[in-house]
């Protein structure tokens, strides 16, 4: 059973993920170099692009007609795009937009399919895909490693500015041995599905040792259900079992499968780059600029609504989910218009680009 249903549907999402596409966005020169690098290996048969948790796919599009556009300026051959989530990922904005007017929106020659499943399976055919991509999504955890997590709502534990609960460190190391797992087989599953000489761009939110995207958001999602918690509306023993199974990586953590002659699938990929990077945060720059605290409150607690409501709602089943989830982000949002200062968010992500080997299956 998967831990999260995956993000708030109805366009929601795609409404409010401006910055996974800025964090995107910083290394689709990487998939570009890649792309070409395919094309100009002298593909003649159909090629395979892959996209993993697309979500309701506005920047999935986004990636694939990037990805599409380099390879028609080498190659006329077909192209099959497939974009994958969760199956009770919300398809139905993306399905649509797929062929408007009966024609590929990636243009001529271009086949497309979604595919519902768990990206820690293998989920397309054998040396089928030439250029696999995911953004913004391994951080999801496959299953929750603990049942109780009392001390704090994420695994990476408060931000060092509030302190505002805890994690110990042998639940830190659940979560780490978890996060190394999952990352395993989603690297082995990819590498069944690529051809030889395919390329695996993998990009996700994280940390480095000067920020971490969990700081701000994760402050105070936690200040909030506590305040329910001091309100009656949620019991301390609940609080005690809920928490968002996300875990934020480093880039020596994405890269140690891979790195290094021990590396348990340095048979399988070879890294040929990788990095962390920042990049901005709209509504973070357009409060720099107004100093509308409300404005900001409502765009920055809607953004993080998007990917964490799925898994709140779950955590307290007894609840009439949306009444509750509406309770809670309000709680939020109005931290946030009051305390500005207490929970600033900074985008970081890490990234790494891999070859598959063509020696070892
Ligand atoms: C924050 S969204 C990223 C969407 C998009 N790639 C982007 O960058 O805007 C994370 C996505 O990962 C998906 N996800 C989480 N766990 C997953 C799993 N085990 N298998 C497939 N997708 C998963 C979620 O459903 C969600 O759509």
């Amino acid at each position: 059973m998967t831990v999260t249903t995956g993000m708030v549907g109805h366009g929601f999402y795609d409404e409010n993920s401006a910055p996974q596409w800025s964090a995107t966005e910083t290394v689709l020169p990487w998939l570009e170099d890649a792309a070409a690098s395919i094309a100009d290996a002298g593909q003649s048969q159909p090629i395979g692009i892959a996209d993993f948790g697309c979500s309701e796919g506005a920047n999935s599009i986004r990636v694939i007609e990037r990805a599409v556009s380099t390879l028609r300026s080498h190659t006329v051959a077909p192209i099959l795009t497939v974009q994958s989530d969760l199956p009770t990922n919300d398809f139905s904005n993306l399905i649509k937009s797929l062929r408007p007017e009966e024609m590929s929106v990636f243009g001529e020659q271009v086949y497309s399919a979604l595919v519902g499943g768990s990206m820690f399976g293998q989920l397309l055919p054998p040396r089928s895909i030439h250029l696999a991509t995911t953004f913004n999504a391994i951080g999801f955890l496959s299953r929750r490693p603990v049942d109780r997590l009392p001390g704090y709502i994420l695994p990476n534990g408060p931000s060092k500015q509030n302190g505002v609960g805890k994690v110990v460190d042998a639940e830190r190391k659940a979560f780490a041995e978890q996060a190394a797992h999952d990352l395993e087989t989603f690297l082995r599953v990819r590498a069944a599905e690529l051809v030889p000489g395919g390329k695996l761009l993998v990009q996700v939110f994280g940390a480095s040792e000067e920020a971490r995207t969990c700081d701000g958001i994760y402050d105070v999602l936690n200040d909030a259900v506590l305040e329910a918690v001091a309100d009656g509306v949620i019991d301390r023993a609940e609080y005690a079992t809920y928490y968002q199974p996300v875990y934020f990586r480093t880039v020596e953590d994405l890269t140690a499968p891979v790195v290094g002659a021990s590396a348990p699938l340095s048979g399988l990929f070879v890294l040929d780059r990788a990095m962390h990077y920042e990049t901005p945060v709209s509504f973070v720059e357009a409060f720099r600029s107004d100093h509308d605290a409300g404005a900001y409150a409502k765009r920055y607690t809607d953004f993080f609504r998007a990917f964490t409501e799925a898994v709140l709602c779950l955590a307290f089943p007894s609840k009439d989910p949306k009444p509750f989830a509406d309770d809670i982000y309000a709680r939020a949002e109005r931290l946030v218009r009051r305390h500005p200062e207490r929970y600033p968010f900074r985008y970081i992500s890490v990234a790494m680009l891999l070859t598959r080997s063509a020696a070892s299956s």
